[in-house]
Formats: C-alpha cells, structure tokens, sequence
C-alpha cells in the first residue's frame, strides 16, 4: 500500500514543464483506431489511465509499441479488431467511452460496460448515445452495458448537443469521420482539448472545421492516414504548479505551456496576491510567503473558456489559508469537493452545500492523516498539505497517478518535501 508524505513549510524554486495533456492523450489513443497507417504521439505521459488504455487497446486487437516516451499504434485491419470491451477496463476510467466511435465504425458493433472514473457525481452518457443514435447506430441498453450496431455506414446529420460535453463532442467528431456525407454539430465543447483532437484528425487527413467554436462541420470518410503528433501541454498540470507555489510561497517558471491554455487559473492566482510574469509559451509565478493571501473570491467553474471545473478543487487549496470567505460553486459536476473532508481534517473551515464549497479563509493549517477521493481532490489536498505545518500522510494516491505521472517527485523536484512511501500492510 502506498501513501505520500508532505511536510508543509517549504518554499518552492525553478522551472517545470508540464507533460502531454492527459485528456488529450486519452482520446488521441482511442482515435488512432481510425487511422491506417502508423501513429505516434510524442511525449505521451506514464499515466495510470494511459496504462489502461494501452491494455485497452492490445484486448480489442490494436498493436501498440512504446518508443522511449512516444507511444505508437500500428494499423490492424478490420477483421483483427474486436468490439467487445473487457468489464476492468471499462470500468477503470470514464475514457474507455472513446472506443465506442472508432469500434463502431470499424467492426461494425460495439460493447462497453458503462464506464467508470473519478466519482464527481452522475456521468451519464446520453449524448454520445443520442448522436450515435442520431447517425444511424442502434443503441442497446442492458443492465450496465451498452451495445451499439451500425448496419451499413454512419450517416452524416445535423445535431445539437443538449450541453457541450467535451467527451460527447470527441465520440461525434470521431464518428462524423467515418460518416457519410456532412455532419453539422452544435453547441459543441470548445475545450483546447477538443481542438486538438481535431487538429490530430487533421493531420491524418480529416477534414474538420470550425474548433474552438460551438459548431463543427465535419466532411465523413475521408481517408485518415498515420502521423506523428506532439499533443497539446496539460494545462491542469500546469494549475497545479502554480497553486503549489501560491499555497508554499517561492518562485517556479512553468515552460512550454502558453498561459492562454490556462489563463483564467493564472487570472485567478494574480487576484489572490501572486506575481504573474505572462510570457507567449511560460509563465513565472512568486509568492512571498510572509505576505498573507488576498481570498474573498466568488468563483464559478464551467466549461471552457470559464474557469475549469479540474482547477476549482486546486483554488479551493490555495483559499483555505487565504484572508476572507470565499466560494466556489461548480456548475459541471455535483460532487467536485469530496477533498472538502480532508481540507477540514487539516483544519480548515469549509463547508459544502450542494455543489458549492464555501471556505472561511484565514486557516492556520495543520498536518493530518487524508485520503485522495479523486484525481483533482487528491492533487488538491497535496497542494494543501504544503502549506501544513508538520507531516501529512496522503493516503490512495492511485487517484493522483491517473493523471499526473509523479507529482511528489515534480514538487521534490522544485524544493517540496514529498515523497512516496511504500506501507508494509501488516500479516
Ligand atoms: C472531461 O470529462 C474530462 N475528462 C474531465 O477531466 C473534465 O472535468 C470534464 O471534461 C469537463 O471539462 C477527460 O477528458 C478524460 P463532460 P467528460 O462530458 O468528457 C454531463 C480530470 O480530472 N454529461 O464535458 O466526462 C456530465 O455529467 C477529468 O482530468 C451528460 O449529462 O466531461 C457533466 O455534468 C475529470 N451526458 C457535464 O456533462 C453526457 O452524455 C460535463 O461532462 C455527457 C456528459
């Protein structure tokens, strides 16, 4: 069993880049089943739900090499790929919803036991289905699995999303390509990461317009070829560096992700008191930790470009100490401060009512033993565990190494006091 130990009181000093974006990577390695020549994707992080997508991949069929830290798939014919989704992957990570699109158009059916991942509340999956549904698929719903069958090719259609899921919006793009004809889609999620998946698509030979805007129009079967693709810097990542150095104090650059990717994270951290240098592809961030933070913020996290709903247990982090009562209410997901209990356990004043956190500010923070509830909780409560005074033991941290791929050794690295200890479980 492991655990994390933080002793808070560290300053923090250098220079961090961050890696490929986990929720590019994800959807990028699902949607190299549409391809017909070789993919590499450059950099891809050591992730645990990069793990479980690779696993993924090889059972449906799909050959995949890593190359020093390129990730590789090579093109497998219809015939060698299977639709079926084995239960444990599926249920690893809510991105095993990627390979619905891609198995459906290349074999024709698919199964998916409905997925699982961070729980931030209710997930459904309605909008994937009803596009699918809306193309041509036939969607069968049994117990907790879903099959979908296609009988002859997708049809291109004009939809409208009910809400812009990110997720939603990558299985349609996915499908819209192998679809006949013009498929308009709107109220589409403009996330970067939707942006780059189609900028990926693209480059094999997609033809996609309109990202980053709530209407896409996608021209179906063209022929996707393979390509060697760097995909876009993980701007969660890069917020949890910069709510590191305002919870610790310091000074750290984060490189080689343009602060445009994660401005309103930046914007946010400025109004609490932190020295931002903005440069085209960097940003420099100080705090001098003798000078308390400024809270009294009114947050709201929504889909992009607002203030992400992956930053807002992160600025939840950095308000505990700060002066003034601030709130955070998150309009994406129902259950986005479970890390709440472990901000408490430190001695923070906080509350959470419905979907918003409310926090009192001013807390003299103290190490405590926690537990990691999720991906972003659990990078959350390590942030504030910087700020403690004495020890904290951060229990289940698999939850952070699905999305970061050595956070402790990241902040060691800029001065934290922070590792990973292995606990013998006793008998
Ligand atoms: C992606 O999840 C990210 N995950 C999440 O990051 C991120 O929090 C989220 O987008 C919002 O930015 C990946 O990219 C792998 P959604 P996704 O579909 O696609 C509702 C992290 O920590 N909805 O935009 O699942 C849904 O319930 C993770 O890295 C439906 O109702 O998010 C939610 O309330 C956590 N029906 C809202 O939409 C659907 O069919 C937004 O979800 C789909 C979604």
């Amino acid at each position: 069993m492991q655990t994390i130990t933080i002793t808070g009181g560290q300053t923090l000093r250098g220079t961090i880049r961050p890696a490929a974006a986990k929720n590019s990577v994800l959807p990028l390695l699902a949607a190299t089943l549409l391809c017909s020549g070789p993919c590499c994707l450059r950099s891809a992080p050591e992730l645990s739900d990069v793990d479980t997508s690779l696993a993924l991949l090889q059972a449906v069929g799909a050959k995949t090499v890593r190359h020093g830290p390129d990730l590789c798939t090579l093109p497998v014919s219809a015939q060698e790929l299977c639709g079926e989704i084995p239960a444990p992957l599926a249920g690893a990570m809510r991105s095993s919803v990627f390979y619905l699109a891609p198995l459906l158009c290349r074999t024709g059916a698919v199964r998916l036991p409905l997925p699982g991942g961070c729980r931030l509340g209710p997930r459904p999956v309605d909008i994937h289905l009803a596009g699918l549904a809306a193309m041509g698929a036939r969607v069968e719903l049994e117990g907790d699995a879903v099959t979908l069958r296609r009988f002859g090719p997708l049809q291109g259609v004009d939809f409208t999303l009910r809400l812009p899921s990110v997720g939603a919006t990558m299985t349609l793009i996915m499908a819209a390509c192998c679809a006949m004809g013009t498929t308009v889609l709107r109220g589409v999620a403009c996330e970067p990461e939707v942006c780059d998946l189609v900028h990926f698509l693209r480059s094999c030979g997609a033809q996609i317009t309109g990202e980053g805007t709530p209407v896409l129009v996608v021209q179906g079967r063209r022929a996707l070829g393979g390509v060697t693709y760097q995909p876009m810097p993980d701007r969660i990542a890069a917020s949890t560096y910069g709510a590191a150095v305002a919870a610790a104090g310091g000074q750290i650059t984060v490189t080689d992700c343009a602060p445009a990717y994660y401005r309103a994270f930046l914007q946010f951290l400025q109004e609490c008191g932190v020295e931002i240098f903005w440069q085209e592809q960097a940003a420099t961030l100080y705090r001098d930790p003798t000078v308390p933070l400024r809270g009294g913020r009114h947050l709201y996290a929504n889909a992009w470009p607002a203030f992400a709903t992956d930053t807002a247990p992160l600025a939840a982090a950095v308000l505990l100490q700060a002066e003034g009562a601030s709130e955070i209410y998150d309009h994406l997901f129902a259950n986005r401060f479970a890390c709440a209990a472990g901000f408490a356990a430190m001695g923070a004043a906080c509350t959470v009512r419905g979907r918003m956190l409310q926090i009192a500010g001013s807390a003299h923070l103290e190490a405590a033993e926690v537990q990691a509830p999720d991906l972003r909780g659990g990078a959350a409560l390590l942030v504030a565990a910087l700020a403690a005074e004495g020890t904290t033991i951060l229990r289940d941290p698999g939850h952070i190494r699905r999305g970061y791929a050595d956070l402790p050794a990241e902040l060691a690295g800029l001065g934290a006091q922070c590792a990973v200890q292995r606990q013998r479980v006793p008998g």
